[in-house]
This record gives C-alpha cells, sequence and structure tokens, in this order.
C-alpha cells in the first residue's frame, strides 16, 4: 500500500533561535538545517535579522546571518545579482534567486528551504549531480559539420538571433525543474524545464546543424513527454523565460517531421 507520510528521518524538528538584541526593526528568518555528519533530522532555526544593518535582498540576510550569528550556516552563492545561479532556494513557498528576492516582499517571517524534492548536501545547498548530468546528455554546444566561412564567424541575420531570445538568458538555477512535479516523480528518466530549455536553444540556433540528431535523442516517452504543460516552470523562473514554451516547441518540431 502506498505510504503517504514522510519518512521518520525526514520530518523537520524545531530547531534554535538567535535573538538580535538592542534592534528596533527586526525580521524572522526560518532556515532549514541539516546536517549529514550529525545523524540528526532536519530543524528550522529561527535567526533574529536587525534589518537597519542589513542590505534589501535575502541573499544579504543569509550572508549575514553566516557572518555575525551562525557561521555554520551553508549555502551556495557567487554573483549575487543573479547572473551564477548558485543562490536558487525555496523563499516563502517559491523557487527563487535570494539575491533577486527583496526581504520586504515577504510578509511575516522569512522561511528559507533547499530547492524541493533534490537530495541535500547540506542546509541550503542542494545535489545537482542529477540535472547537471542531464545537461551534458544534451550536448549543450555548437554541432557544425559544414566548415564555417573563411577569416569569419558564423553569422546569423537578425531574425535568426532573435530566435533564441528568451532561451539564452537562462542561467540554469534549476528552479523550474526543481519545481516541476513531473520532474519530482520522474526526475531519473524526464529532463526537465531547464535542461529542455537548453536543448532547445541549441535546436533553435541556425547555426548547429545537429538538429535531426538532437530531436532523435528526445524522441522518448519520458525525457521530453513527461511534461504534461503545468506550467510551474514558467511561473516560478526567476528570469522571467518561458521553459514550457520551449518545451512546446520542441515537440511541435517533432510532429511536423512525422509529416
Ligand atoms: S510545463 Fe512541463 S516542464 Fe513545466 S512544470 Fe509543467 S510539466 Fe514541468
Ligand atoms: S529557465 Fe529560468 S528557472 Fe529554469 S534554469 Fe533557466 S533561469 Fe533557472
Ligand atoms: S548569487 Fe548568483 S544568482 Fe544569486
Amino acid at each position: 500500500m502506498a505510504e503517504f507520510t514522510l519518512p521518520a528521518n525526514s520530518k523537520i524538528g524545531e530547531g534554535k533561535t538567535y535573538k538580535a538584541s538592542g534592534a528596533t526593526r527586526i525580521k524572522e528568518f526560518k532556515v532549514y538545517r541539516w546536517n549529514p555528519d550529525d545523524g540528526k533530522n532536519p530543524v528550522m532555526d529561527t535567526y533574529e535579522v536587525d534589518l537597519d544593518k542589513c542590505g534589501p535582498m535575502v541573499l544579504d540576510a543569509i550572508i549575514k546571518i553566516k557572518n555575525e550569528i551562525d557561521a555554520s550556516l551553508t549555502f551556495r552563492r557567487s554573483c549575487r545579482e543573479g547572473i551564477c545561479g548558485s543562490c536558487a532556494m525555496n523563499i516563502d513557498g517559491t523557487n527563487t534567486l535570494a539575491c533577486l528576492k527583496p526581504i520586504d516582499e515577504v510578509k511575516g517571517a522569512v522561511k528559507i528551504t533547499p530547492l524541493p524534492h533534490m537530495p541535500v548536501v547540506k542546509d541550503l545547498v542542494p545535489d545537482l549531480n542529477q540535472p547537471y548530468a542531464q545537461l551534458r546528455s544534451i550536448e549543450p554546444w555548437l554541432q557544425a559539420d559544414s566548415a564555417p566561412p573563411p577569416d569569419a564567424e558564423r553569422l546569423q541575420s537578425k531574425e535568426e538571433r532573435a530566435e533564441i531570445d528568451g532561451l539564452w538568458e537562462c542561467i540554469l538555477c534549476f528552479c523550474c525543474s526543481t519545481a516541476c512535479p513531473s520532474y519530482w516523480w520522474n526526475g531519473d528518466r524526464y529532463l526537465g524545464p531547464a535542461v529542455l530549455l537548453q536543448a532547445y536553444r541549441w535546436i533553435a540556433d541556425s547555426r548547429d546543424e545537429a538538429t535531426g540528431k538532437r530531436l532523435d535523442a528526445l524522441e522518448d516517452p519520458f525525457k521530453l513527454y513527461r511534461c504534461h504543460t503545468i506550467m510551474n516552470c514558467t511561473q516560478t523562473c526567476p528570469k522571467g523565460l518561458n521553459p514550457a514554451k520551449a518545451i512546446g516547441k520542441i515537440k511541435q518540431l517533432m510532429l511536423e517531421r512525422q509529416g
């Protein structure tokens, strides 16, 4: 019989509370903590942060917590400006980038957990080995057998270049894939919206000559067709991209080539 309760070792407990003293504008941050080395269940720790001494974004608060309150808090970040995709996490129930999420958009305590439905390495760090392996599988680079023009780049018209707008901007944060119910349940075989958007980015590129091979590789009941157009991916993308539309375009090309 199917079991719908969480296994005992994944139930989340109440953690420590770190009070801010002498502050007038306090915001609570409730942060998921799990350490693979201590054998304990995950907990939500509560940190009070003085907003008068903190930058405006959720990432500013997390960095302040790590620097000034609890150095053991573990998370990824790099660019702090929505370019690297490292700081993807679930904030206030939505997958997004901590560096682009203003603290004042969250009413009440700011609840922060790792990207959902992925194994956790530690605290807010998800294990992204599976989506990276899937990205490798679609060979995300330009492939062309014909020789390039002598002493020139492979040029595109403005119209051809416009075909990859809305695709090249993807920063591979995986907010979309980890918000997709189909990816939750079939992530080992379904490629998920981030990787499929990348696949379409090369299919749509006029300079790439491997379209047939790329479509052949996606012609599979799981890799592509597990997308049921639920649209969570597009709703959550912090860069405003539309992976569901890219997936729809791949499906359309599949139909067209069947005649
Ligand atoms: S549209 Fe497809 S890829 Fe996007 S969330 Fe839905 S099932 Fe997943
Ligand atoms: S499509 Fe958007 S949410 Fe998905 S990986 Fe790219 S930038 Fe992130
Ligand atoms: S730190 Fe690079 S996207 Fe947030």
